[in-house]
């Protein structure tokens, strides 16, 4: 997913912004922290949201780790600054808007929820809810990467594509291969190295 980023994030003298939703213990944000030697550094201000305590607190632990590792071979060093946040993507009121929004794993595991939303999306699933919420995080021109085990290319098409969510410019992309059809970008590859 990073280097998916890499390709298609125009680069920018000022920090792009990221978030991922559902960011576990932060490996997926944290794989920011560099770039491929054959690029520039890029700065960044990622935002890493899971509603578990107990993973922020994992993440803040993996991202003083990162930090102090040696670099890798073929990498450079990306200016960096993290918000880590214990919160819950279908239920907070959100402001705020990312260039790139991630989502490794997240949609597939809370559409195994059948536990109806309060609120704002009264009485409707989290996975009818979820796409909903991901399209007003994204600014307008900004991305929404996704990688999923549990759906098929056709039924992430479809659930994070509908017309009500609006006409901006705004792209899904799921890891790596792309294709354009309306505002969505698409892959193949389920189960390689989408870090
Ligand atoms: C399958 S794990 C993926 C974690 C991480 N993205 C990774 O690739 O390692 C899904 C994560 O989403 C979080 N999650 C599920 N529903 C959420 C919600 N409504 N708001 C915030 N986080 C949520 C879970 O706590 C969990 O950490």
């Amino acid at each position: 997913m990073r280097d998916w980023a890499t390709r298609h994030l125009p680069p920018s003298p000022t920090p792009l912004r990221l978030l991922e939703c559902g960011c576990g213990n932060g490996t997926l944000l944290l794989s920011f922290l560099t770039s491929p030697s054959s690029s520039r550094p890029q700065p960044f201000h990622l935002t890493g949201i899971d509603y578990s305590p107990g993973a922020i607190f994992l993440a803040k632990g993996v991202e003083t780790a990162h930090r102090s590792a040696p670099l890798e071979d073929e990498a450079v060093r990306n200016e960096v600054d993290v918000d880590w946040r214990v919160g819950d993507i279908l239920r907070d009121k959100f402001t705020e808007e990312w260039d790139l929004v991630l989502d490794k794993g997240t949609f597939d595991a809370l559409a195994l929820s059948s536990e109806p939303i309060d609120g704002e999306g009264e009485g409707r699933l989290p996975s009818r809810v979820y796409p909903e919420k991901v399209a007003t995080l994204v600014r307008e021109g900004g991305f929404f990467l996704i990688t999923s085990c549990n759906f098929t290319e056709e039924e992430i098409r479809r659930r994070f594509t509908r017309p009500e969510l609006g006409e901006s410019d705004t792209v899904v992309a799921l890891v790596p291969r792309l294709y354009p059809i309306q505002d969505l970008y698409i892959s193949e590859s389920f189960g390689r190295d989408l870090r």
